[in-house]
């Protein structure tokens, strides 16, 4: 399904030909659809007169952009080595297990739920740490991640 492009344009008009804000706009754009779709970056590479190469690579730098669809519950599992050392890889693993997603991650058929992993997310005395939908959840075991996954899935 293509992304309806009107949003684009209304992050656009607040931010009138201004390169500056290229970031707050990429960041509008990816919390409007989840992630950055290839004709909203065209967009904003035209509306904010920045060649299109230095948006994707804005875009590519930045680990809380996505340029893939990603589900509309995100959860980062940090694989940093404080949070390795304490069971993250098993927090991960019941994740993917519990939303039969296979070794890598990514995204349930239903567009429910992307789990991804990421690198140290600063709270190492936390590990291992989850990122919920923006929500940090540290000390998380195995056996704690059913509940968190019901807890999302009741947020709609
Ligand atoms: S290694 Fe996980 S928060 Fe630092």
């Amino acid at each position: 399904m293509t992304p309806d492009m009107q949003q684009t344009q209304e992050i656009l008009e607040r931010y009138p030909h201004d390169r500056e804000q290229l970031i707050q706009v990429l960041q509008e754009v990816n919390r409007t659809y989840n992630y950055l779709p290839p004709e909203a970056l065209r967009k904003v590479a035209e509306g904010l007169g920045v060649p299109l190469a230095s948006v994707y690579g804005v875009a590519r730098f930045y680990g809380a952009f996505s340029l893939e669809p990603r589900g509309r519950n995100i959860v980062q599992v940090c694989e940093g080595t404080a949070c390795h050392v304490r069971g993250a890889s098993g927090v991960g693993d019941e994740f993917k297990r519990l939303l039969g997603l296979g070794e890598t991650g990514g995204t349930t058929e239903d567009m429910e739920f992307t789990v991804v992993g990421v690198n140290c997310v600063g709270a190492c005395a936390l590990g291992p740490v989850v990122i919920a939908n923006g929500e940090y959840h540290g000390h998380l075991r195995a056996n704690k991640v059913g509940k968190l996954v019901r807890n999302m899935r009741k947020k709609d």
